[in-house]
């Protein structure tokens, strides 16, 4: 119902007069850099990444809160589909708090860093983080292993994709709970963990490295594939007039905007509108100073299942280039990830830590920079204050909100049905 309301709109406003297209040639080449999204690039470094039956253990995992401390927390609990896979909430609360604000999943996929700072090259190891993570599941990777070997359907499914469990029901070898704490020597999860011999002790970690695998194969199938931009754009190449009008004229001067004064392209480019990258926005905080991508560099170099470790499956190639760039930037504090634009008028609120309700509030920042943190002595060069008007603002926000899907896969919402994991062909 909304999409021809909002074209009649759309109509209506327009002068009669008025030509359906107001890009010029150069921004409608521009435009094409930006679509259509094609699918996400292949992971050398994950062999299931692309096979629809670790998609499918990956998905049910995803959505189950089985898998927490409190048997109340699920990854949708934070990431919800019905909210742009993000949760709402300024700072994410899990089994407690966290201190950023949660990211959403759509186009994961096509990052090369994981997290606002960065602290994970893959993602299938970004997947075993909030597991441990106390704020967030609280669990251990011996209470998930033996969680999934205890429940017919899901050890099925495991096995299908990724050959035998370990022999998780010998409790001698096996104690229920359990995780290296080296922070914390004499943590009864540390103490068990180390108790275990060395061999029994692999077995669990690759059985929880391959449940990242399995969660990353859903993640890759959170693609947006075709907002009313990418209808606009397709207009463009064709001069189909109802393509044309998916878009109103406001959002066309957006794109403009976006593209020429407004200087966003400049971090926000390619069609996934970002330069998968990071930078000092200098957007306003609380308290304290988040070092962001600084302190996420030094982290990535030093996890044990980052791309150069024996967990990567392309037997440490890609890690050995990719692990090669990052370096700390101690002088330049505060950088963040640029986040993707598809599909963000669904996730409010936005920045890494929810500084901003709207995306009114978002292009005001931009707009004059008030309230940024001082800049350091070699602060981000390329924003400045953008000084628009009232109808530039507005503008901005129109265009945002064109890069909206408009329909979401039912395959993409709420749970599976659980336990039913069913085989290929079944
Ligand atoms: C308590 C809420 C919470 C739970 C539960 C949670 N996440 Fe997150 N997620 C976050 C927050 C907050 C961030 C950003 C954290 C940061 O940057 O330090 C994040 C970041 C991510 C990212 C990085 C996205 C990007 O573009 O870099 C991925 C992927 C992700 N989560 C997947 C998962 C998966 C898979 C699970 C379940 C195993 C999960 N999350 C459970 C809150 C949560
Ligand atoms: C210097 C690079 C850069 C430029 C230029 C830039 N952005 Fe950003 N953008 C970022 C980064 C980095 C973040 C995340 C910052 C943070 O969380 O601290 C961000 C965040 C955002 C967000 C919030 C998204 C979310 O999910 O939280 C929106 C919306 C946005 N930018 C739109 C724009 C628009 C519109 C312009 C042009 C007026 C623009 N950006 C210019 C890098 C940039």
């Amino acid at each position: 119902m909304a999409r021809p309301l909002l074209l009649l709109a759309a109509l209506a406003i327009a002068a009669p007069d008025e030509p359906t297209v107001l890009l010029t040639d150069d921004e409608i080449e521009l435009a094409r850099e930006f679509s259509p999204l094609e699918s996400p690039p292949p992971d050398p470094t994950n062999r299931v990444a692309d096979d629809p039956a670790a998609a499918r253990l990956g998905r049910a995992f995803f959505f189950d809160p089985r898998f927490s401390r409190s048997g109340t927390i699920s990854c949708a609990t934070c990431h919800d589909p019905a909210r742009g896979f993000s949760d709402g909430r300024r700072i994410a609360k899990g089994e407690a708090h966290h201190a950023r604000h949660t990211q959403s999943l759509w186009n994961v996929a096509y990052n090369r860093w994981f997290f606002w700072d960065g602290r994970k090259d893959s993602l299938w190891s970004q997947a075993l983080q909030p597991l441990e993570d106390h704020r967030e599941h609280g669990t251990t990777r011996l209470e998930v292993v033996h969680a999934v070997a205890a429940d017919e359907g899901y050890a099925r499914a495991y096995e299908d994709v990724f050959g035998p469990l370990p022999p998780l029901d010998d409790e001698a070898r096996f104690p229920p709970a359990g995780r290296p704490m080296p922070e914390e020597p004499r943590h009864p999860h540390h103490v068990a963990w180390t108790g275990m011999a060395d061999e029994d002790r692999d077995a669990v970690t690759r059985t929880f490295v391959n449940l990242g695998k399995a969660i990353a194969a859903f993640e890759r199938t959170l693609v947006t594939r075709r907002a009313p931009f990418d209808v606009f754009v397709e207009g463009l190449a064709t001069g189909d007039e109802e393509k044309l009008r998916a878009i109103p004229p406001a959002a066309q001067r957006g794109f403009s905007l976006f593209v020429g004064e407004g200087r966003c392209i400049l971090c926000h480019d390619g069609p996934n509108f970002t330069d998968r990258e990071f930078h000092a926005n200098r957007v306003p905080t609380g308290e304290g100073v988040d070092p962001g991508r600084a302190l996420g560099v030094l982290r990535l170099l030093d996890d044990p299942f980052n791309l150069r470790s024996p967990h990567a499956d392309d037997g440490g190639e890609l890690g050995r280039t990719k692990l090669s760039l990052p370096r700390p930037k101690w002088h330049l504090p505060g950088e963040f990830k640029t986040p993707s634009l598809r599909n963000v008028a669904t996730s409010p609120p936005y920045m890494h830590e929810g500084q901003m309700e709207t995306l009114q509030e978002v292009v005001e920042f931009y707009s004059t920079l008030e309230g940024a943190v001082p800049p350091g002595p070699h602060t981000e060069k390329l924003l400045r204050p953008l000084g628009l008007d009232a109808r530039g603002k507005a503008d901005l926000v129109a265009f945002l909100e064109s890069l909206t899907e408009e329909t979401i896969p039912d395959a993409l919402r709420g749970p599976p049905p659980t336990p039913d994991l069913p085989r290929d062909g079944r």
